[in-house]
């Protein structure tokens, strides 16, 4: 079995000073946890909580990079630039960039294949909306977002992919899935990925908070967490890590 990864997303959240003392609390926390542990910083804090964390065993993630390796883009950020920083992971098509930014199916397997070309592993974020779920469409839905991403990889290597669940519903409302719902979608991700699902994980993102986190992450093939809100605090986020292994 893989070791277990919890992945802490800040979001848009804090600022420099905030960034450096919230790594260092979770680093002081997480001492002697066994499952790998993952920051994500906004953007403009990854250099500096890289340096933070340097020689902790705790990696970095970027919440998201452009699709292009370089050139005439204003505003964007190249995979390459942030595992010049210290990345190892990205998180790849979260909802919120697909609502709220609208990045298609397309867009985010091509982020995906970015991702891997500059030798980092994409955390690749799938999860149905409410309305989805009530119309009985969450496997169509999450079905649909996995093909797009295993076809896009064609030969390339895939070894570590590590997929998110993440019911958009679940996300930052308190409303956490149910855990015959998360046992189910989970399964289906794994019978899904197949061969390319060797050595990777599945997280379950949502409304994970200490009191839950350990009924979660005992499930069959729920392998850890992508954590929002509970990752700004350091005892929660310490509390779930432990959960996990
Ligand atoms: P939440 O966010 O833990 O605040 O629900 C999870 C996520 O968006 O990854």
């Amino acid at each position: 079995m893989c070791r277990s990864l919890v992945v802490g997303n800040w979001k848009m959240h804090g600022g420099r000073v905030e960034a450096v003392r919230l790594a260092g609390a979770i680093q002081a926390l997480v001492v002697g946890c066994a499952s790998e542990i993952v920051l994500s910083p906004p953007f403009p804090f990854l250099p500096l909580v890289a340096e933070k964390l340097a020689g902790s065993g705790i990696g970095l993630a970027a919440q998201n990079v452009a699709v292009d390796m370089s050139g005439a883009f204003t505003g964007e950020v190249a995979a390459e630039m942030v595992a010049d920083v210290g990345c190892q992971y990205v998180i790849v098509g979260h909802s919120e960039r697909r609502t709220l930014m609208g990045e298609s199916d397309q867009l985010v397997a091509d982020k995906v294949v970015a991702v891997l070309r500059a030798g980092m592993v994409p955390i690749v974020c799938v999860g149905e909306t409410l309305e989805e779920r009530q119309a009985d469409e969450t496997e169509a839905v999450v079905g649909r977002q996995l093909h797009q991403v295993l076809e896009n990889l064609k030969d390339l290597p895939a070894a570590g992919l590590v997929v998110a669940y993440e019911p958009v519903w679940a996300i930052g409302s308190g409303l956490t899935a149910r855990p015959e719902q998360v046992a189910q979608v989970h399964g289906f991700i794994r019978e899904a990925l197949g061969h390319r699902g060797d050595g990777g994980r599945i997280l379950y993102g949502g409304s994970v908070k200490p009191d839950n986190a350990e009924a979660l992450f005992a499930l069959e093939n729920v392998d850890g967490g992508l954590i929002g809100g509970a990752s700004l605090d350091e005892e929660s986020f310490a509390a779930i890590c432990r959960a996990a292994g």
